[in-house]
C-alpha cells in the first residue's frame, strides 16, 4: 500500500483495508524499519514510504516477481551457516515446492565437493530453492543443469553479459569462475524426496575481497562490467527463468534444458580433463546424455560416462 501511494497514507485508512488495528499497523512499520525501509511518520497525515532497502527483502522480490510457485515464501537472513543447510533443514519439516532461502552471508558456504564457498556479506547471490520433483532419482543431474542455464540467462537479461557453463555447473566469464551450483537431494532408489539447488553468484565482490586462493581463478559481475549490479533484479530474473524451465522438465520436456544447455557449454568437442571419485580421465567431451552425465571420449577410444567431477580445459 505504501508503494502505490505517493502522499502520506493514513493509518486508520491502513488499518481499515486491512482489517487489523492500528496499533498493529503501527507494529508493522516498525518491523519494515527494522529491515531497511524508511518510512516517514506524520502526526496528523499517515505514513509515506521514503527509500526502499538496497539488500534484496522478500516484499522487494516479490514485487513484480510474477512467478505462480517458486519465490511464493521468502526468507531472508543476514546470516546463514549455509542457506543450502537451511533450505534442507525446511523441506525436511515439509515446506513446499518453490521456497526460496537467502543470506547476506555464509559463515559455512558450501561449495561442491566440500570445498568453501566464499561468502563475503552484502555484496554476492547466496540462494538456496526447494524443489520437489516428480522425476527418478537418475534425473537429478538435470536440476543442476536446468539451474546453470536459468541463471546464466538471468545474467544476460540482467547485465548483458552471457556466462558460458562448464560441466556440470560452473557459470564462467573469459574462463573464471562467477558462480555455481550445488545441488542436494534427498532421496530414496526410486523417489526424490526434495532437492535443494543452491546457487552462489559473485555479484558485486571486487578484486581485493577474493581470498588469494581463488584470485587468478575466479571473477564477479561488478569486476568485468565495473559498476553495480542490482541483486533484486538478478534474484527476481533468476527465480522467474527457474520458474520457466522447471514447468518445462515436469512436461517432459527435459530435452529442452539439455539442448539450451549445450549451447551454453563450454567443455563440447574440447580436450579436457576429468577427476572424478579420484579416478583422471583424459579426452574430449562429447556430449551431455539424458541424464546429464558427461559422455567422454578417452585417448585410449573408449567412451566413459562420468556423473561427478570435476572439469579442466585442455585447450587454450
Ligand atoms: C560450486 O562449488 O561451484 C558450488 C557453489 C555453490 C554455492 C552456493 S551459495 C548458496 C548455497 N549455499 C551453500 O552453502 N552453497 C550454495
Amino acid at each position: 500500500m505504501l508503494r502505490r501511494q505517493e502522499v502520506h497514507l493514513s493509518g486508520a485508512e491502513m488499518s481499515k483495508t486491512l482489517g487489523i488495528s492500528r496499533n498493529a499497523v503501527w507494529k508493522h512499520i516498525k518491523a519494515l524499519r527494522r529491515e531497511g525501509y524508511r518510512i516517514e511518520a506524520k502526526p496528523a497525515s499517515g505514513y509515506r514510504l521514503i527509500a526502499v532497502p538496497a539488500h534484496p527483502t522478500p516484499w522487494e522480490i516479490q514485487a513484480g516477481l510474477g512467478t505462480k510457485q517458486i519465490g511464493k515464501r521468502i526468507y531472508t537472513l543476514s546470516q546463514a551457516s549455509s542457506t543450502n543447510e537451511v533450505a534442507f533443514g525446511l523441506a525436511l519439516k515439509g515446506a513446499e515446492e518453490g521456497v526460496v532461502v537467502l543470506a547476506e552471508s555464509q559463515i559455512k558456504g558450501k561449495g561442491r565437493m566440500g570445498r568453501p564457498w566464499e561468502s563475503p556479506a552484502g555484496l554476492n547471490i547466496y540462494l538456496s530453492l526447494i524443489l520437489r520433483p516428480r522425476i527418478v532419482p537418475s534425473k537429478t543431474p538435470l536440476i543442476t543443469l536446468m539451474a546453470a542455464v536459468a541463471c546464466a540467462e538471468a545474467i544476460d537479461k540482467v547485465t548483458g553479459l552471457l556466462p558460458a557453463i562448464k560441466w556440470p555447473n560452473d557459470l564462467l566469464l573469459e574462463r573464471k569462475k562467477l558462480g555455481g551450483i550445488l545441488t542436494e537431494a534427498d532421496m530414496e532408489l526410486d523417489r526424490i524426496n526434495f532437492v535443494v539447488v543452491g546457487i552462489g553468484i559473485n555479484v558485486n565482490m571486487t578484486r581485493a575481497l577474493f581470498p588469494p586462493s581463488i584470485k587468478d581463478t575466479a571473477t564477479s559481475l561488478q569486476e568485468a562490467l565495473g559498476r553495480e549490479i542490482s541483486r533484486i533484479a538478478l534474484i527476481q530474473s533468476i527465480l522467474r527463468n527457474m520458474e520457466q524451465w522447471y514447468q518445462r522438465l515436469g512436461q517432459g520436456r527435459g530435452e529442452e534444458i539439455r539442448r539450451r544447455w549445450k549451447e551454453l557449454s563450454l567443455v563440447k568437442g574440447q580436450a579436457i580433463e576429468v577427476t572424478s571419485l579420484g579416478e583422471v580421465v583424459r579426452g574430449t567431451a562429447l556430449d551431455i546424455d539424458e541424464d546429464g552425465a558427461l559422455l567422454v571420449q578417452t585417448d585410449t577410444n573408449t567412451i566413459k560416462r562420468v556423473v561427478a567431477g570435476d572439469v579442466t580445459l585442455k585447450g587454450r
